[in-house]
């Protein structure tokens, strides 16, 4: 029988999941198939009842029903509780699902190695995206900024998940800030609005962008240029979502593979 996968959300359309799933699935042998499931606000649990009676073995969660997926399950990791979010839920049986948040071990995978003695990293933007970045941080002991255009909102955020010694200050003052930085993520919505920031010289430090494709590109084009060391957020894309067929299916897929699969989709379709 065939095993149903998928991620739920809204707007789910452009996804790039079923792409990176789908290629494991074929790869691996399994059976089974990976499915973008469009579902409103509001509607969420309905979605699950549904499941519940298709054979489903686990479902990836976006927005806006990260935190809704964490209320919704019966067990969930200290993670997912921690950051209040989960973007990975799997099917128990009956009506009882588990919640994990493979957030924080992808962007940790995408980053690479960290040197708590060394690193110090400027978290740009205080929404969704950032908590589970900055508590991925925070836990390897990465001393931390966080910079928002609400300062309220990165006092929060700190105050949450940050460790002691976590700052918070006005998206403004990144000049500043970024002098002494050795890893900047920038977690903010502004390349949707064609914004993006002017960078001193990067002398190879890390510039990691949450967006990818269209989005990100002109900030990292700029990054680059000025001599920092970019990445994009499909790198991160693809490892969450294999930390979660890993929890699965009990095997780690080819991330290399999963990242050629969403360049060659992002070319066919810009
Ligand atoms: P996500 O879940 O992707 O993090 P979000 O929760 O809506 O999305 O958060 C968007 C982030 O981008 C916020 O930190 C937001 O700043 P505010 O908290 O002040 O709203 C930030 N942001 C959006 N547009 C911005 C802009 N033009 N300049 C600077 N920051 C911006």
């Amino acid at each position: 029988m065939t095993k149903l996968l998928g991620v739920i959300g809204d707007p789910i359309a452009h996804s790039l999941s079923p792409v990176i799933h789908n290629g494991w699935l074929r790869d691996m042998g399994f059976n089974a198939v990976y499915e973008a499931m469009q579902v409103p606000e509001g509607e969420f649990q309905n979605a699950l009842k549904t499941l519940e009676n298709r054979d489903c073995l686990g479902i990836n969660i976006t927005l806006p029903h990260k935190a809704n997926a964490l209320r919704c399950a019966s067990e969930a990791s200290d993670t997912a509780q921690r950051i209040g979010a989960a973007n990975t839920l799997t099917f128990r049986g009956g009506n009882t699902w588990r919640a994990d948040n493979t957030d924080v071990p992808g962007f940790i995978k995408a980053l690479g190695a960290l040197d708590p003695d060394r690193d110090r990293a400027v978290v740009l933007g205080a929404g969704g995206s950032a908590r589970a970045i900055v508590h991925a941080l925070s836990v390897h002991g990465i001393e931390l900024t966080i910079l928002n255009r609400t300062v309220s909102k990165a006092e929060a955020l700190a105050h949450d998940l940050g460790a002691r010694g976590t700052k918070a200050d006005d998206i403004d003052q990144y000049k500043d800030y970024l002098e002494s930085a050795t890893i900047v993520i920038n977690t903010t919505s502004m390349g949707y609005g064609g914004n993006s920031l002017e960078l001193p010289i990067g002398n190879n430090r890390t510039f990691f962008d949450i967006s990818y494709g269209k989005i990100s590109a002109p900030q990292l084009e700029h990054a680059a240029a000025r001599g920092w060391q970019v990445k994009d957020g499909l790198t991160m894309l693809v490892a969450q979502a294999a930390f979660s067929f890993e929890i699965w299916f009990g095997e780690m897929p080819d991330l290399a593979a999963g990242l050629n699969r969403c360049r060659a989709a992002l070319r066919a379709t810009s």
